[in-house]
């Protein structure tokens, strides 16, 4: 087996089985919206539908990247795929890299657009797969096996930093975004996979050509932590330290989203560590145009597409209580509700200079 592919292994063994979640809050908890006692709509007349990649969503959710490249990982997505079709929702896959290496695993991925056919799909590709000299044709024949929407490319400095067998090298990753932006005909998304993104690089990557991003903040899953578990098992004691140490680094999300929201024309997904359909609706009064989980789903996933659909349904209807306590039909109108913002991630985003007072907007 390649080595890819038996990561994969380990990554969703202990992302069910440890405690992988940073110990730093996402910022949600920071943001209250106003209570309407008089919302004057009703609750059965809530509508969440939105637009993304010309497609009409029936909720402003996206199943994050997950995996791919093994055959547990094929059962995780097509019940992933199942769901998302169900609900109408956009999903992504995990990085394709498995099976760029070993077209054997191809079905493994090309099963989320079988199973998905009316959605939008997100194909993934990480970072250091950029410098291959055939990066282009990778990015080609990744979108091509899934007939994707959009191409991600995942930013996880991070994770190769901690990872035993990481690839360090992130040299001229933000030329060679431009190039692919350029070669293919899909939007590209650039994503974090759990230390946010700031407004500084929202603008590198704007100049590249990327449409939309994918915050991937802190609060949710770490990649520190789940290659602090990797390394122990494997007796490497100095990555394992590393992992411990850089367990709850980067920009919490709430934070990462304001930071890229606040550049004009940016289409944003909010992740890491949502949670409830409360925090759905948070990350779109503060700018979201679509929020996405992965850890939540990531067992149910590995039983069946009910258990997937139940969770989603969950935060569905906290999504749509969250709109009628404010007195938000749609979510345009939950894009405008007031939210008030204390704490850390006040402090945050004052030291980082951004006027939060146009947050605490007024209801029109
Ligand atoms: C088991 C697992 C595997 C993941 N693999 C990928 C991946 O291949 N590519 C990627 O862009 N993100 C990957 N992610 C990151 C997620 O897409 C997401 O950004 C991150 O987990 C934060 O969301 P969460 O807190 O809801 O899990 C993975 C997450 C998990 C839990």
């Amino acid at each position: 087996m390649k080595i890819t592919s038996a990561r994969k292994i380990d990554h969703i063994k202990l992302s069910i089985e440890k405690s992988v979640e940073s110990n730093v809050d996402t910022g949600f908890k920071d943001v209250r919206f106003v209570h309407m006692s008089l919302p004057e709509i009703d609750l059965s007349d809530v509508d969440i539908h939105t637009y993304f990649l010309k497609h009409r969503l029936l909720a402003p959710l996206v199943i994050e990247s997950i995996t791919g490249g093994t055959p547990q990982a094929m059962k995780i997505n097509s019940n992933l795929a199942k769901a998302a079709e169900d609900l109408g929702i956009a999903i992504g896959v995990g990085s394709q890299r498995a099976a760029l290496e070993n077209r054997n695993l191809i079905d493994t991925y090309s099963i989320v657009r079988d199973k998905a056919p009316s959605v939008p799909i997100l194909a993934n590709l990480g970072a250091p797969q950029l410098l291959d000299e055939n990066a282009v044709d990778y990015a080609r024949e990744a979108i091509k096996m899934l007939n994707a929407n959009a191409l991600i490319i995942h930013l996880n400095a991070l994770q190769e930093a901690v990872q035993p067998e990481g690839q360090t090298n992130f040299k001229e990753v933000l030329k060679k975004l431009s190039e692919i932006s350029k070669k293919i005909d899909i939007p590209l998304i650039a994503k974090e996979t759990g230390a946010g993104i700031s407004i500084e690089i929202a603008k590198y990557l704007k100049s590249a050509g990327v449409k939309i991003i994918d915050v991937g903040g802190l609060g949710g899953t770490s990649w520190a932590a789940v290659e602090y578990y990797r390394a122990s098992k494997a007796k490497k004691g100095n990555k394992a330290k590393l992992g411990k140490t850089f367990w709850d680094w980067g920009i919490p999300t709430v934070a990462s989203l304001v930071e890229v929201s606040s550049i004009r024309g940016m289409i944003s997904i909010a992740s890491g560590g949502v949670r409830t359909g409360l925090d759905v609706a948070k990350a779109i009064a503060l700018g979201a145009n679509l929020v996405g989980m992965a850890l939540p789903l990531l067992k149910p996933a590995t039983q069946d597409s009910i258990k997937v659909k139940r969770v989603l349904d969950n935060i569905i209807q906290e999504l749509k209580t969250t709109m009628f306590l404010t007195g938000a039909k749609d979510i345009k109108s939950l894009r405008n509700m007031p939210v008030v913002i204390s704490g850390p991630t006040k402090e945050w985003l004052i030291q980082r200079g951004f006027n939060i007072k146009y947050l605490i907007k007024k209801r029109s």
